[in-house]
């Protein structure tokens, strides 16, 4: 489950101590852009022939992340093999050609497995330091993503994990930093939508240790809701302090109070955003409320969960050796591919609607297939650009570039922050 990497993921102002990098990612963002916005996305490597390098909208981005070099049982390798690595040169040409920053993102759902071992011990943290300079030199890359999910907690299901996770990557990511490449590189890093937990078990009171080694991170403020949640919900809610206690799973809102709390800066959280939904099994009966508009939370039929459109991940057995039914991802794409949504990207006839005002979040069902899907729609991703725009946030990071359509998403969140 690629795409499902995303188990909730996101991230936060400013540290005098910080690395030299700050300045280098504010001064250089590629032809056409004016301000120090960034506007980003992962490139997911599996989909490059479906979505090739040349239809990637670079004029309208600052930096495009290749995913994944996952963690091996071998701190001294990297695996690019799930994700096309021979893709990976001529995407950091192209990125480069276009003034746009070419980072690779280490990890993801099904790649974290290694991480607590790889920074585990004084002598793997040294190597661990050559494996990932050594990455970025050989591809020429201008960064590095550590998307670990999650350092203190369980991901997937089989990662080893270790008490000491947040402690031995903070230690982790001084040393890279003290490295010569290294200490070039914008380091980034894409969090739950809380801050990690420390030995205790709790969540990081203090984070600013990692702000003053990371550029930035990009909090993943999605799979807040899904097929593994008790009832329907929002996939990526902007807010949800104005829903009912129970509903009250994590958003944009709730997930910048919480780092900036713990001292991330504003200016160093990016939001990470979606450009795919959620489907589920709804009946009719509770689909739908006696005044005809959709319910925003209603039971769901586990047992028939739909099929997502043609990146949907099929049922099969996961990496840990655990069942897994189909992920029942729509991208965006795929919404208008299968009848919900027009090409203009708004709701399809014969197929109903509904725009949720605390989550900011778009809902369609189809009354025949009784699927449900919630998703992130235009004016879902103008609310969250006004968000970034007015908590004065570092940009955005959509997961993923492929799973918009001509841009109506990308288009919506740039104008809305301030980018376009
Ligand atoms: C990746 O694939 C190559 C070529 O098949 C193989 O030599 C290499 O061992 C693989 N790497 C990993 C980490 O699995
Ligand atoms: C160090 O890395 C090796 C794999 O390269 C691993 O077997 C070992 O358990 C790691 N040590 C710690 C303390 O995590
Ligand atoms: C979130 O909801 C709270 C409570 O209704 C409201 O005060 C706040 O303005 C909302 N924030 C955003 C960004 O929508
Ligand atoms: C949906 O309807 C079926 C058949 O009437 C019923 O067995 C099932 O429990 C219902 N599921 C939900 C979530 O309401
Ligand atoms: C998945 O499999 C691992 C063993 O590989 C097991 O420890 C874990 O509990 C399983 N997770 C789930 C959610 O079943
Ligand atoms: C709704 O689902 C039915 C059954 O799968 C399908 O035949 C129909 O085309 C769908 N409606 C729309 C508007 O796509
Ligand atoms: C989107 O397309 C629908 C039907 O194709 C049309 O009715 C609607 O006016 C269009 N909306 C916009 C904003 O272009």
């Amino acid at each position: 489950m690629r795409s499902l990497i995303t188990l909730a993921t996101i991230v936060l102002p400013f540290v005098s101590a910080k690395p030299a990098s700050s300045t280098r990612t504010c001064s250089n963002h590629g032809k056409g852009h004016k301000s120090s916005l960034v506007s980003a996305a992962w490139y997911a490597g599996w989909h490059s022939a479906d979505f090739p390098l040349d239809t990637v909208s670079w004029d309208k981005y600052t930096h495009m992340t290749y995913s994944f070099a996952e963690t091996t049982p071998d701190v001294h390798v990297l695996s690019l093999n799930g994700s096309n690595p021979e893709v990976l040169p001529k995407f950091v040409e192209t990125a480069h050609k276009n003034g746009v920053k070419a980072l690779v993102s280490l990890g993801g759902w099904t790649g974290s497995r290694y991480y607590s071992t790889a920074v585990g011990s004084a002598a793997n943290r040294t190597a661990f330091v050559k494996t990932v300079t050594d990455l970025a030199t050989k591809y020429k890359l201008d960064g590095i993503d550590f998307d670990w999910e999650y350092p203190g907690t369980q991901g997937i299901g089989c990662n080893a994990i270790n008490p000491d996770d947040t402690t031995n990557f903070l230690t982790f990511l001084k040393q890279l930093r003290a490295h010569p490449v290294g200490k070039k590189l914008i380091l980034t890093a894409a969090t739950s939508i809380f801050p990690w937990v420390g030995p205790d078990g709790n969540r990081l009171a203090d984070v600013s240790g990692f702000a003053k080694q990371l550029d930035w991170i990009a909090v993943m403020n999605y799979d807040i809701w899904g097929s593994w949640s008790t009832a329907v919900g929002p996939n990526a809610p902007l807010n949800d302090t104005c829903a009912s206690p129970e509903n009250q799973q994590g958003s944009a809102v709730s997930s910048v109070a919480q780092w900036t709390a713990a001292g991330m800066p504003a200016n160093q959280i990016v939001l990470g955003v979606a450009s795919y939904g959620h489907s589920f099994h709804v009946n009719n009966s509770v689909a739908i409320k006696d005044s005809g508009s959709l319910n925003s939370y209603p039971a769901f039929d586990a047992d028939q969960q739909p099929i997502g459109d043609k990146w949907d991940d099929a049922a099969g057995t996961d990496e840990c050796g655990n069942a897994s039914g189909p992920g029942g991802n729509f991208d965006f794409w795929g919404l208008i591919e299968n009848g919900f949504l027009t090409s203009n990207g708004t709701v399809a006839p014969n197929i109903e609607y509904k725009f949720d005002s605390c989550s900011q979040t778009a809902y369609v069902y189809n009354t025949t297939s009784q699927v449900m899907v919630s998703f992130d729609d235009a004016p879902s991703f103008a609310a969250k650009g006004k968000f970034i725009k007015s908590e004065k946030l570092r940009g955005f990071a959509i997961w993923e570039a492929g799973g918009d359509y001509k841009d109506i998403l990308l288009d919506s969140i740039r104008t809305a922050a301030g980018a376009a």
